[in-house]
């Protein structure tokens, strides 16, 4: 599932992670890469662990935890310290998958990765460019949303971000862990959720609310490793 997620940071919070991005220090990308990505990557991040890495990164972590859509859509068992990183000047990130474990750095902690997420802090007016292009089994999907918005996507995409020719595309890259490893299974409660959300708001008093809800639960506890 490729999901949009509108408005997970409000202009206050992106004007403000803005004014940190113009006083941070940037390094190059190619150090949280791997391998054969680390030879595709071209762009420059926030130093991992800096300052401004972590308060940005509290921040969107902090967003996450009470954006609805987000915990439907990912189920998070845990999420990746959120990464910042910049493409300008024709800078791009050619094909690749991301790895499947990670490290989180300085910590004995792993993640498996099962979605990956950005989420924009510069709008699609502001550069030319820097689309994210996913591949999965339905086609390419081309993505370049307003700032404050993530799209969402399964890791096991191959991607690439085209070149920026114009102005700077700034934006927060991570991975989740989800309590729901697959994909498919993970995609059928969040459509059976949203269905949920649906009936009980036009009637909430029908008792097929609870009996769906109780599918869903069950469900949820078949597949969920926590
Ligand atoms: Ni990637």
């Amino acid at each position: 599932m490729l999901l949009a997620v509108p408005d997970v940071l409000t202009a206050e919070q992106v004007l403000k992670a803005r004014q940190i991005f113009e006083q941070a220090e940037w390094v190059d990308g190619r150090v949280t890469a791997g391998h054969q990505s680390s030879r595709a990557k071209d762009n420059v991040q926030l130093a991992e662990g800096s300052p401004a890495a972590r308060e940005l990164g509290d921040m969107v972590l902090a967003a996450l935890e009470r954006n609805p859509l987000f915990i439907s859509a990912a189920l998070p068992e845990r999420v990746f310290p959120p990464l910042f990183n910049r493409y300008a000047g024709g800078q791009a990130f050619g094909t690749h998958v991301d790895n499947a474990i990670r490290q989180v750095t300085g910590t004995p902690h792993r993640l498996r990765t099962d979605l990956s997420a950005t989420l924009f802090f510069t709008g699609p007016d502001e550069y030319d460019g820097g689309e994210l292009v996913i591949e999965d089994t339905y086609g390419t999907h081309s993505v370049k949303l307003p700032a404050g918005h993530m799209i969402l996507y399964p890791s096991t995409s191959l991607h690439h971000v085209r070149p920026v020719t114009r102005g700077a595309r700034i934006a927060s890259f991570f991975w989740i862990q989800s309590m729901v490893r697959e994909d498919s299974e993970r995609t059928l409660l969040f459509d059976l959720d949203l269905a949920i959300q649906r009936l009980a708001g036009e009637q909430p008093d029908h008792p097929a609310a609870v009996q769906l809800t109780g599918v869903y639960h069950n469900l949820l506890r078949r597949w969920a490793i926590v």
